[in-house]
């Protein structure tokens, strides 16, 4: 990597850091592998013989061959970039990521101009830029939409420097049909998304949790800059569609067994019972402050995180052997992908765990907002086990009871803010004891070995934990 981006980057990081930062071992560790895992992640972007703008999932080319640019975690690692753009003042840094972004865009147009089987919904194509056409699990309609949020983001980018002719001509026009690429994008989102497709784990096809809260996000955000650019009708269709899907992402609740089912309608079950860690993967990458819809604090969604921990508590070795530890956290309970075969035992995953790290260090920050505007967090039977689990782990044993309203004065407050930051940083630690000595990371964690297994330098690993840095020093 050119060196001065990577002194760029350190600085970035220098510079983000309040006061509030500990010198502590830990802190010190955070910066530590956030530098490693950029430089990791970087390595993955446009390698030698791809087309510019390329993201492989992983440089492993077999057992399992993931050398390929799959649109859902290639634009997940966008999205990581695209917070980089917005933190830095360095130019450097900006004009070397705007560059990744341009070449993103490119190749982007080149894919959605090619006839695939999964049409804009095609899961991934060749480092020369063909779709994949071996068979495969889909449509994925996850991806266009995670796509179009990362370029919505660019193009806003562009606007504020001064380029949205760059902007009408690539990214949206106001024509139908439309070649550019966001507004594609957002018009198959918009119609195609009562349609079944395969959720981001490949393997069911039906109606899913993950799909749909990043296909709403996408569309907001899209009726947002369509009413920028001036396409009103757009933007009204794309608004009535977000809200059209809310009622069905509402459907997945699952009261009886306190989560958001992955999945509704699947065609085959697999035998899930529906607990999925994608739920918060899909919270943390489409959660904004100030919309009202499932709030990370919703008390359904937190008795969503209690249901997911106790179970990944109990079934790996690793978890069993370390109780008073955070435990590690795989895609789902009954998973049988070991990263090499599909017959066997899952594992944890790092995305998992450190996405949900991130949920927790998420929560602190919106609920201290919240409490400042003079909102009250409610004790209820859906929320109860999850704050008093938190609040004694931390603190000396305090009774939080059902019904009452921890508010912005009181003592409680404080230390669930600082209790959620604490555990926020539990499972940071926990993947810490996981990684490989120069801060790689592959897909997944052997269950009971803690030994690296699966795909290795997974690009999305890395962003998931620039991610959890970058929430962990906004929660602090
Ligand atoms: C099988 C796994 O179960 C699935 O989740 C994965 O996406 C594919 N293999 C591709 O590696
Ligand atoms: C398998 C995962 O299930 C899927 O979500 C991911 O897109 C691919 N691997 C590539 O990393």
């Amino acid at each position: 990597m050119h060196g001065s981006i990577l002194l760029s980057v350190i600085l970035a990081f220098i510079f983000g850091l309040n006061n509030s930062w500990g010198q502590d071992d830990f802190s010190q560790w955070t910066i530590e592998q956030s530098l490693r895992s950029y430089k990791f992640l970087h390595k993955n972007i446009s390698p030698p013989a791809s087309v510019p703008g390329t993201v492989v999932a992983s440089p492993s080319r077999s057992n399992p061959d993931y050398y390929f640019h799959w649109v859902r975690d290639a634009s997940l690692v966008m999205l990581t970039l695209e917070r980089f753009l917005q933190k830095t003042s360095d130019p450097v840094l900006k004009d070397y990521i705007a560059h990744q972004f341009f070449d993103f865009v490119y190749l982007t147009r080149s894919h959605q101009q090619q006839n695939s089987a999964g049409s804009l919904g095609e899961v991934k194509y060749h480092i020369d830029g063909r779709p994949f056409v071996g068979p495969w699990g889909r449509p994925q309609n996850d991806g266009p939409a995670l796509r179009a949020m990362a370029l919505i983001q660019f193009a806003y980018f562009l606007i504020k420097e001064g380029k949205e002719d760059f902007v009408r001509l690539w990214l949206y026009d106001s024509n139908l049909p439309s070649e550019s690429i966001i507004k594609k994008d957002l018009e198959y989102v918009a119609h195609n998304w009562r349609n079944k497709d395969f959720d981001l784990w490949e393997e069911v096809e039906g109606h899913h949790f993950f799909t749909r809260l990043v296909q709403r996000r996408a569309l907001k955000e899209g009726a947002a800059l369509a009413t920028f650019l001036g396409d009103q009708g757009a933007s009204d269709f794309y608004s009535k569609e977000s809200v059209n899907l809310e009622k069905e992402i509402l459907r997945h609740w699952d009261g009886d067994n306190r989560f958001f089912k992955a999945s509704l309608n699947p065609t085959s079950t697999r035998g899930k019972a529906g607990l999925d860690s994608s739920i918060f993967i899909a919270l943390i990458s489409t959660y904004r402050e100030g919309d009202s819809f499932l709030k990370l604090s919703d008390d359904k969604i937190m008795g969503n995180a209690q249901s997911l921990k106790d179970s990944f508590s109990k079934i790996y070795q690793i978890n069993l052997k370390n109780p008073d530890k955070a435990p590690l956290i795989g895609r789902y309970p009954e998973d049988t992908y070991n990263g090499y075969e599909t017959n066997a035992l899952g594992n944890p995953w790092f995305i998992a765990t450190l996405d949900f790290a991130s949920y927790h260090y998420k929560l602190a920050k919106s609920l201290s907002l919240d409490f400042k505007k003079g909102k009250k967090l409610l004790v209820t039977p859906l929320n109860v086990n999850f704050i008093q689990d938190i609040f004694s782990k931390y603190f000396s044993p305090r009774l939080i009871v059902l019904g009452q309203s921890i508010k912005n004065e009181d003592q409680s407050m404080k230390q669930l803010i600082k209790a959620l930051q604490n555990e926020g940083d539990a499972y940071l630690k926990g993947v810490r004891s996981y990684v490989g000595p120069l801060g790689e990371m592959s897909e997944q964690v052997n269950r009971d070995s803690g030994q690296m297994q699966g795909a290795q330098h997974l690009t999305w690993s890395y962003a998931s934990f620039l991610n959890a840095f970058f929430n962990r020093a906004e929660a602090l």
